[in-house]
C-alpha cells in the first residue's frame, strides 16, 4: 500500500523522485488531519487524496488493501455496485431493506453513497471519501460537518436525518468520549490538557486520530515534559512518533535532550528529520546522530527548493543555526521561484525588521503586494510595519485591504 500512498496522499517529499518498494515514511512526510483540509470529524473537505482518509477507516486497521477493491492493473473497481462491498460484508445483513432502506437498485441503496460519499472539486474531480464512515447527522447539528443523508435529502433537516437513523438502525455506534473530544479539538475548542492527553493515550482510537491530536497540542499546552511524551517516543506506531517529533518545540531544550533524542535514530527518515529540526539548538557537534539527521534534513529541503516552501523551510533551519545571510538568500530564492507565495516575503521582511533595516522591510512588503495584491496577510503585515514606522494613515489603508481580502 505504501506504493499507492506515494502518490495518493497529501505529503511533503523527503527525497528526489519515488523509489518503489521503499517505505512511504522514508520518502515522504504525510500531513495529519487538520482544518481546513478536513472537516472536524475527518471527512474530506479540500483535495486530500486517499491516505489520510483510508488510515481513519476500520478497514485499513483490519488489513483491507487498495487492491481488495481496485484491479491491480487498471485501477478500476473490481465489482460494480454493492457486490464490491459484499465480497466481505454479509449480504444477509447489509443487502437487506432493513439496512439499505432504499430500493436496492436506486442511488440511495448503494453502499458507497452512504459510506463513501462523493465530493467534486473544481467541477470535474469527483473524489470518494475513503474513510468509510457511518453517517452522523448529529455532527451536522453540532459542527456543520456534512452528512451524506442530507447531501441527497437537501429539503430535510439534520435532525430529521438523525431521527430517521435512530428509528431505522437504532443508533448502535455512538462516539466514545475521547472520539467526541477529538472532534471538539479539531473544532478549535480549548480542552483542558488532561482531556487532550486522554485522547492521545486512548488505544481504542486509531493511529492517525491520535497522531493528529498530538499535532494539535499547541492548542492546549504551552509546554510539555519528557514524562508526558516518553510513551509516544517509544510507540510502535510510526505516526505517533512522527507527530511527537513535530511538536518538539513544546519541550524546553533540557527536556528535549532526554527521550526525545532517540527520535534522531528512528527507523523512518520522516521522523528523524523532524526531530533534527528541533534539536539544532544543541549545536551540530552535539552528536553524530544529530549530524546525520541534520544532513537528511538539509537534503529533504533541497529537493523542494523549486517550490516556495523549500526555500522557506531551509531559511528556518538556517535561522535556527543563527546563519542570517544564508537565510536571507534562501528566502530570496523562494521568492524568485514562486513569487505567489506570501509567506516568503513575510519571513524575509521579518528578518529585516529584526536586523533594523526598515527600508528593506518595507520594500519586501511592497514587492510581495505587487505580486500578490489579494493577499490579506501581506497587507496586514505591511500595516503592522507601517504602524511601527509611524505611518498611521497608510497603515489604516493596509488594514482595510487586509479585511477586504481576508487574512
Ligand atoms: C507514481 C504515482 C502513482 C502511484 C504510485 C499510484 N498512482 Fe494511482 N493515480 C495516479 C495519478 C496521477 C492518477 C490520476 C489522478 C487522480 O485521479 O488522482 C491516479 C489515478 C488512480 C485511480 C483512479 C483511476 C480511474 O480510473 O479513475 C485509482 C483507483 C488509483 N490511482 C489507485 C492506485 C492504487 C491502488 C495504487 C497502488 C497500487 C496507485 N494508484 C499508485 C498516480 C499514482
Ligand atoms: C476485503 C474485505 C472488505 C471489503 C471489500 C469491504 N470491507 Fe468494509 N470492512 C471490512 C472489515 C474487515 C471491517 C472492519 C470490521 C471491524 O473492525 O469490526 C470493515 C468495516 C466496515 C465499516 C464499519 C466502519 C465503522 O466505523 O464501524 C463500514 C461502514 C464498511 N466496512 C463499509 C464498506 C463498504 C461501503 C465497502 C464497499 C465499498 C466495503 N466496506 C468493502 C472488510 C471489507
Ligand atoms: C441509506 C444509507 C446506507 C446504505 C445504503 C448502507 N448503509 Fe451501512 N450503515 C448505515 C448507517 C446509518 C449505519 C450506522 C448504523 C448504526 O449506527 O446503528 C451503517 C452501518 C454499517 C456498518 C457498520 C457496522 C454496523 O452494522 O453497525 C457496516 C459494516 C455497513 N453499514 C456496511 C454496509 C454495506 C456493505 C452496505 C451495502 C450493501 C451498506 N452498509 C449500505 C447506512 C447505510
Ligand atoms: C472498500 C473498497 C475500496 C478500497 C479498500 C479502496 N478504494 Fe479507492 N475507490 C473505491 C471506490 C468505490 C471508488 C469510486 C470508483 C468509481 O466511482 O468508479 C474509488 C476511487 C478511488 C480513486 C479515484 C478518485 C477518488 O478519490 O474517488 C482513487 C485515486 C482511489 N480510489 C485510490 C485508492 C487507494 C490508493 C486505495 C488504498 C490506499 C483505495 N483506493 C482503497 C473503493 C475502494
Ligand atoms: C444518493 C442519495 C441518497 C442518500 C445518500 C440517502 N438517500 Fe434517502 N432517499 C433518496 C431518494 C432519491 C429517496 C426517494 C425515492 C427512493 O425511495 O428511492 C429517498 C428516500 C428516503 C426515505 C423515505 C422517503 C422520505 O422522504 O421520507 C427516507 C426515510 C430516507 N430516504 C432516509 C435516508 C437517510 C436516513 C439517509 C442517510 C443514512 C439517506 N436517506 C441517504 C436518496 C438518498
Amino acid at each position: 500500500m505504501d506504493n499507492c500512498f506515494a502518490c495518493h496522499s497529501l505529503r511533503t517529499p523527503l527525497t528526489d523522485g519515488i523509489t518503489p518498494n521503499s517505505a512511504f515514511l522514508d520518502q515522504f512526510s504525510p500531513s495529519f488531519l487538520s482544518q481546513p483540509m478536513y472537516h472536524v470529524d475527518g471527512q474530506i473537505k479540500e483535495e486530500v487524496y486517499v491516505y489520510g482518509s483510508f488510515l481513519q477507516s476500520k478497514m485499513f486497521h483490519a488489513g483491507v488493501n487498495c487492491i481488495d477493491c481496485h484491479n491491480q492493473h487498471t485501477m478500476k473497481i473490481k465489482v460494480q455496485g454493492n457486490g464490491l462491498c459484499l465480497q466481505c460484508h454479509n449480504a444477509e445483513v447489509y443487502q437487506q431493506p432493513a439496512h439499505l432502506n432504499h430500493p436496492e437498485d436506486s442511488a440511495g441503496g448503494q453502499c458507497i453513497n452512504c459510506h463513501m460519499p462523493e465530493k467534486t472539486y473544481m467541477g470535474v474531480d469527483a473524489r470518494r471519501d475513503h474513510s468509510f464512515r457511518i453517517p452522523r447527522p448529529e455532527l451536522t447539528q453540532a459542527y456543520q460537518a456534512p452528512n451524506t443523508c442530507n447531501t441527497c435529502h437537501q429539503d430535510k433537516s439534520a435532525s430529521w436525518a438523525k431521527n430517521q437513523i435512530t428509528k431505522l438502525y437504532g443508533n448502535n455506534n455512538p462516539l466514545s468520549k475521547t472520539e467526541a473530544d477529538l472532534i471538539k479539538l479539531q473544532h478549535q475548542f480549548m480542552l483542558p490538557l488532561d482531556q487532550h492527553l486522554a485522547i492521545i493515550n486512548d488505544k481504542n482510537i486509531n493511529e492517525i486520530y491520535r497522531a493528529s491530536a498530538i499535532a494539535l497540542l499547541p492548542n492546549s499546552a504551552q509546554e510539555l515534559s519528557d514524562v508526558q511524551i516518553k510513551n509516544w517516543v517509544n510507540s510502535s506506531e510510526p505516526l505517533i512518533r512522527l507527530a511527537t517529533a513535530q511538536v518538539g518545540f513544546l519541550l524546553p531544550i533540557a527536556e528535549r535532550s532526554k527521550s526525545y533524542l532517540s527520535l534522531l535514530t528512528d527507523e523512518f527518515k520522516a521522523v528523524r528529520v523532524q526531530a533534527a529540526n528541533h534539536l539544532l539548538q544543541l549545536g551540530l557537534n552535539h552528536s553524530t546522530q544529530l549530524e546525520q539527521a541534520f544532513d537528511e534534513l538539509i537534503s529533504s529541503h533541497q529537493v523542494s527548493m523549486w517550490r516556495g516552501e523549500g526555500g522557506l523551510n531551509m531559511s528556518m533551519v538556517q535561522l535556527n543555526l543563527q546563519q542570517l545571510d544564508p537565510a536571507i538568500q534562501s528566502l530570496q530564492h523562494s521568492i524568485n521561484v514562486d513569487p505567489y507565495f506570501p509567506a516568503a516575503y513575510i519571513n524575509l521582511a521579518d528578518i529585516y525588521r529584526r536586523s533594523q533595516a526598515p527600508e528593506k522591510e518595507s520594500a519586501t512588503y511592497q514587492k510581495g503586494i505587487a505580486a500578490n495584491p489579494k493577499s490579506g496577510i501581506l497587507h496586514y503585515s505591511f500595516g503592522l510595519h507601517q504602524i511601527r514606522n509611524g505611518e498611521k494613515q497608510a497603515s489604516l489603508n493596509s488594514f482595510k485591504q487586509a479585511i477586504k481580502f481576508e487574512l
